[in-house]
């Protein structure tokens, strides 16, 4: 039995962000992408979660600001990790960071919030895999600073879930060994 989405779901790979290059996605496919990634399971309808893209110019900005955080939240952090900072967005065409956003409701807990986030993460990869593309999904310690958090405005309802990184694969990836289902899979029993 062969079906395409089955197929890709089994063969799919991460692709290094340092393994990204140009081109990244067109504006129709970038479209087709973001609907994709918002089109997750979502308990109540709350949209727990939104998307900043930085393409282009914005990379190397917000590779500044990274870099002035970077300065101020490491005690020494010398001048070539400085300089890693500077250029970390500039690893791919496209990242997109996935903002997690939580809305108290009666009946949609937190963690589901949170785990709708994880799958618009997922969704995205998958659609940009689809169309031929490398992505990962990477946090990194920006994903976790106080001071990215204030660069992204984030409310405090709100924390990165992901930095999605999208671009054109310089190399194929290695296989990644998986774990054998009789390990992780079990009848339940009463
Ligand atoms: C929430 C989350 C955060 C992650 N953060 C990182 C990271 O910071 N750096 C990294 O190398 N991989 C990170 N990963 C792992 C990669 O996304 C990916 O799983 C790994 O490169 C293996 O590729 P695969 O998707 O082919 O299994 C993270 C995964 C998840 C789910």
């Amino acid at each position: 039995m062969t079906n395409p989405t089955i197929d890709l779901l089994l063969a799919r790979r991460s692709v290094s962000a340092n393994s990204l290059g140009e081109p990244g996605p067109s504006t129709a496919e970038l479209e087709l992408i973001l609907r994709a990634a918002s089109r997750v399971p979502d308990h109540k309808k709350l949209v727990p979660w939104r998307f900043l893209l930085f393409q282009g110019e914005a990379r190397a900005a917000f590779g500044g600001v990274l870099a002035e955080i970077c300065r101020t939240e490491e005690s020494d952090p010398g001048a070539f990790r400085l300089k890693t900072e500077a250029k970390r967005f500039l690893r791919a065409p496209l990242v997109i960071a996935v903002i997690s956003r939580i809305v108290k409701t009666p009946g949609a807990p937190e963690w589901e919030q949170t785990l709708s986030a994880g799958a618009c993460c997922q969704n995205l990869i998958v659609a940009a895999t689809a169309l031929g593309y490398g992505a990962q999904w990477i946090t990194e310690w920006c994903g976790y600073s106080e001071g990215v958090r204030k660069a992204l405005r984030l409310a405090d309802n709100e924390r990165v879930a992901g930095f999605v990184y999208i671009g054109t694969a310089k190399e194929k990836p290695d296989e990644r060994e998986r774990p054998k289902l009789a390990e992780i899979v079990a009848p339940w029993r009463p």
